[in-house]
């Protein structure tokens, strides 16, 4: 099984909405997906129990045992975790259960003290293990073509790690799904389901690349 894990400590930044989205992609893609909801607000669990995707399972794990729960479970091709914000222990958690973090990151926010404690985390990962997880930056929330603020800038070319040539935009279809158990592919924003179709093509190609 494939984890891939949504990390920022950062409230707000669009981890279950990246989530949910990435998760009902792969299962229409025919993965059998497992969403781990790693935070104990359980907003995503709230999704999933309003949600009619038949091939979707969600947990909840409430409690930073991510690393030594997902190990055991069997029946899947992916999980999805999706960690809370504040908790670093959590955070330590998924980064040691996933084989890719993914750490969505808003282009104008000012806030971005934790940043730098997650980069730190996944290096210090990657040394122990000799490079995994992979991880990769996700620009969130971008609203139209604005410019990275500098101080994000900053933070994205001094990184060990790139992002996804593809972003997620701020669009309604996002928060109405999430609101409702749905996906942007239930709603009629073509835009929202192209760049969520290439956020998921680029993480099937990372993941089948060596390395
Ligand atoms: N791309 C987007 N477009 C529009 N609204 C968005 C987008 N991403 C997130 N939101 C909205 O922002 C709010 C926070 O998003 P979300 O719950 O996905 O963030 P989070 O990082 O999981 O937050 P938390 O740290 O509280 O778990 C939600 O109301 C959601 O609908
Ligand atoms: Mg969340």
């Amino acid at each position: 099984m494939i984890v891939i894990g949504l990390v920022q400590q950062k409230g707000g930044v669009g981890k279950t909405t990246i989530a949910t989205n990435l998760a009902d992609t792969l299962s229409r893609r025919s993965y059998s997906v497992l969403l781990v909801d790693a935070d104990p607000q359980g907003t995503a669990r709230d999704w999933a129990a309003k949600s009619e995707d038949v091939g979707l399972t969600t947990v909840g794990v409430d409690r930073p045992v991510v690393h030594e729960e997902l190990p055991s479970i069997e029946g899947f091709d992916v999980a999805i975790v999706d960690a809370v914000g504040k908790l670093e222990k959590m955070t330590i958690s998924v980064i040691k259960a996933s084989d890719l973090v993914l750490v969505p990151i808003q282009p104008s926010a000012a806030d971005l003290w934790a940043v730098g404690q997650v980069i730190d985390h996944i290096e210090t990962r990657q040394d122990i293990t000799g490079g995994t997880p992979k991880a990769r930056f996700v620009i969130s929330r971008a609203i139209g073509s604005s410019k990275m603020g500098e101080q994000v800038q900053d933070i994205l070319d001094e990184a060990p790690f790139g992002r996804l040539e593809s972003s997620v935009n701020q669009r309604v279809a996002y928060a109405r799904a999430l609101g409702e158990g749905k996906s942007v592919h239930d709603t009629s924003d073509k835009k929202a389901q192209a760049e969520i179709n290439k956020l998921t093509d680029q993480l099937e190609q990372i993941l089948r690349a060596d390395g």
